[in-house]
């Protein structure tokens, strides 16, 4: 069996963050050393016990650590028109009796970086504000982070501003810390997760659809609220954003990439958070970020019915 993959998940749970989470406990290529959490689709107390409920409801023991409840130098912007009032979409889970793990996401990534040395991966899957106050605390993990695999950005368009997407638009500054680190950079932005959607049939094809079971059941609800909210905004089918970052990890050949020079916008009004790629190579920047431009969609969505089918009691 291939070695397993040292990770640290950071998120936002959020329907898709959970999705992401779902996948990532499933497979036993990821070593999930913890799973930090950050403000953004809704606020830290939220996403904090969303990720916690959903960790506990899944069985799994994990470390889950509390980190930034808002941006760097900027207000708090949520999600809730996505991800609803609680997060999770209309999806309740058992409140868990489990603590948050008693270091903060900050000192987590510090922690389990030395302990990895220098194996670590992050897959961020929300605003990067969390490592980039780790980056910004602990310098020594600009060359002890293996990669960093964040879903967020785009080339061309957002979708939280015609300019930004959601993750980076929370966080401008974080993102632009982040993508400067020279810490190995994959960006999985919208130009790939856009397309990395489950259509309606593809769903209710997932052998876990019949299941009578709790899990099976959760699952299937929270891909029904993925499906009638993607579909409601004009998407092809349930738009799996954070899950293909994850996925990446798993399996690169999921996804074409390519080395760009990314700076990030932090002074416009209209462009605050827009990813800015010198795909033209006019200016002398050299390229920081792997972008990811195509995907093999088929491929990605066999993976995903092979994860989730790992549920099925
Ligand atoms: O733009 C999509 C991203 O914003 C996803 O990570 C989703 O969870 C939201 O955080
Ligand atoms: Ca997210």
């Amino acid at each position: 069996m291939p070695t397993r993959i040292p990770v640290i998940i950071d998120c936002d749970t959020g329907v898709d963050d959970a999705m992401a989470l779902i996948c990532g406990l499933a497979t036993d290529r990821l070593d999930i050393r913890a799973i930090t959490v950050v403000a953004g689709n809704q606020t830290l107390d939220k996403t904090s016990v969303n990720t916690l409920n959903l960790v506990d409801f899944l069985g799994y023991k994990v470390k889950v650590s509390k980190g930034a409840d808002k941006p760097l130098n900027r207000e708090l912007i949520t999600a809730e028109h996505v991800h609803g009032r609680s997060g999770m979409g209309g999806v309740k889970l058992p409140e868990s009796s489990l603590r948050f793990y008693e270091k903060n996401a900050v000192e987590t990534i510090a922690e389990e970086a030395l302990a990895a040395e220098g194996q670590l991966e992050i897959i961020a899957v929300g605003p990067l504000t969390n490592i980039a106050l780790a980056i910004l605390a602990h310098p020594f993990l600009k060359k002890s982070i293996k990669r960093i695999t964040l879903m967020g950005g785009s080339i061309d368009g957002g979708n939280h501003t015609p300019a930004a997407e959601f993750n980076v638009y929370v966080d401008p500054e974080a993102a632009q810390v982040v993508m400067n680190s020279g810490i190995p950079i994959v960006m999985v932005g919208l130009e790939v997760t856009e397309k990395a959607y489950l259509t309606k049939e593809e769903i209710q094809s997932l052998s876990l659809w019949h299941a009578s079971d709790e899990t099976s059941k959760t699952i299937k609800a929270l891909l029904e609220n993925m499906l009638e909210i993607c579909t409601m905004f004009g998407y092809q089918g349930a738009v799996m954003h954070d899950p293909l970052a994850l996925c990446y990890v798993l399996d690169e050949s999921l996804i074409k990439t390519k080395a760009m020079a990314i700076q990030v916008e932090t002074q416009g009004e209209i462009t605050r958070g827009k990813t800015v790629a010198d795909r033209y190579l006019v200016t002398d920047r050299k390229p920081n970020v792997q972008v990811g431009l195509e995907i093999d969609r088929l491929r990605f969505v066999e993976l995903i019915k092979e994860l989730l089918n790992k549920y099925i009691k």
